[in-house]
């Protein structure tokens, strides 16, 4: 298999994993994710990101019911092997700290999918419950964390956007906009009329 190809398939292999078999995960493996995170590019390469890598099977139950999917408390981070917290520092100097730690992450899962781990970035927690469980100092930003684990049973493939609906070629053309991929469309006369009020107001 071709570089190329290898990369684009762990890309596309890669699902946020919300059932986990609660088995930890082997040091090696959790320093090659780490490792990844390490690597990434950032803003001046002022690395801000700070990570804190939590296996504690109790803390990890608390840590999940500080988050959240959709209205509901994250049970799979509790069932995780580990969750890293994901911090940025904002005066580390680069002041692209929250886009830089995205980044970290990303490489984190990507090479947790290439080692067969599964993951789940959270984006929606109490940062201050989380902030003082881990003695986080004040001064820092918790971007996100992420679970990882074996998965059990098998995720769904989430569709995406065509890329005829996402990329614009030389200048940015509003009217062939895709919507948000979970609106659903209407059809009929009234939507023919809110989509020339959208092209004509230039909005979605
Ligand atoms: C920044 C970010 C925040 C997210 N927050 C949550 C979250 O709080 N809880 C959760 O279960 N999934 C969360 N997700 C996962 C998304 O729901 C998921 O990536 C999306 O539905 C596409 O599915 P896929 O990752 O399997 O391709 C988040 C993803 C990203 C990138």
């Amino acid at each position: 298999m071709k570089e190329s190809d290898i990369i684009l398939d762990i890309i596309k292999k890669r699902r946020s994993i919300r059932k986990f078999d609660g088995a930890g995960i082997p040091q090696v493996a959790m320093e090659q994710i780490l490792e990844a995170g390490r690597w990434a590019p950032s803003g001046a390469n002022a690395q801000p990101w700070r990570l804190i890598v939590v296996t504690n099977r109790e803390k990890l139950a608390a840590i999940a019911e500080c988050c959240y999917y959709k209205v509901f408390k994250s049970r799979h981070v509790g069932e995780a092997g580990a969750a890293v917290v994901i911090c940025a520092d904002p005066d580390a100097g680069s002041q692209t700290y929250v886009l830089d730690a995205a980044i970290a992450g990303t490489n984190m899962t990507l090479m947790a999918t290439s080692l067969g781990i599964g993951s789940c970035w959270i984006g929606a927690f109490e940062d201050q419950n989380l902030k003082a469980m881990l003695h986080i100092p004040e001064r820092l930003k918790i971007i996100a964390l992420i679970a990882f684990g074996y998965e059990v049973g098998k995720a769904s493939v989430p569709p995406r956007l065509p890329l005829s609906g996402i990329v614009h070629y030389e200048t940015y053309d509003a009217v062939d906009e895709p919507g948000i991929i979970t609106k659903k469309k209407s059809s009929g006369p009234f939507s023919v009329y809110g989509k020339l009020l959208r092209v004509l107001f230039n909005k979605r």
